[in-house]
């Protein structure tokens, strides 16, 4: 059996950040992304992440005062352009989705179980910007493991991790396909041992 909903799962496809618009997106879609991105399975009901969305004017500011200063003092020898480039680099989405794992104090839930579900958080947000119809890429990139950053999206730092950035803009061009892994290496149905 499928549906409109497997048939699009088994199609989706992430458009790569340097194919995506910048454009401004309407306030009702961001809406729409984040109810989905909210949604997800969550041991305990405790919220162990947050999204951050970072739009318009923030894009710039969070490049100019900490995507550049930092991969400036990391890499020395980085050139103008490649200050420039780090500098733009939230400018290159209409809208990027940040997912922080804020794992709480629990008794018996782990940490481990609390970052799945800002894995599937962040996923909720891909599935649901891409059925909008936007393009959307899910990366880390060196900024996800920087702790200026993580300060500046409201994580603790040493406590919090930065699950991804979701950036999300209009599709300059259809994404073409990509390799995937083999069914019979990733997938395998349980068959008991023989007695
Ligand atoms: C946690 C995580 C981090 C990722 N970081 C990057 C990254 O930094 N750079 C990159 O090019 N792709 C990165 N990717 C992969 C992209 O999201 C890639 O476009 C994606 O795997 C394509 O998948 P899809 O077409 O099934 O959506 C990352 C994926 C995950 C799950």
């Amino acid at each position: 059996m499928t549906n409109h909903i497997t048939d699009f799962l088994q199609t989706r496809r992430s458009t790569l950040i340097k194919l995506l618009g910048n454009q401004t997106l309407p306030a009702d879609d961001i809406q729409t992304i984040l109810a989905c991105g909210v949604r997800v399975p969550d041991h305990g009901v405790l919220g162990p992440w947050k999204i951050m969305v970072i739009q318009n004017e923030a894009r710039a500011y969070l490049g100019k005062t900490i995507l550049r200063d930092e991969f400036a003092k990391n890499n020395p020898e980085a050139t103008q352009e490649g200050l420039q480039f780090e500098e733009d680099r939230f400018m290159r989405a209409g809208a990027i989705f940040a997912v922080l794992a804020t794992p709480k104090d629990h008794p018996k839930i782990p940490i481990w179980e609390m970052e799945l579900s800002a894995g599937a958080v962040a996923m909720n947000i891909v599935t649901a910007a891409q059925s909008l119809g936007y393009g959307a890429q899910w990366v880390s990139e060196w900024y996800s493991y920087n702790d200026r950053m993580i300060e500046a999206l409201g994580g603790r730092i040493g406590v919090d991790k930065i699950a991804g950035f979701i950036y999300v803009g209009e599709k300059l061009q259809a994404p073409k396909e990509r390799r995937r892994p083999e069914s019979e290496n990733v997938i395998g149905f349980y068959t008991p041992p023989v007695a």
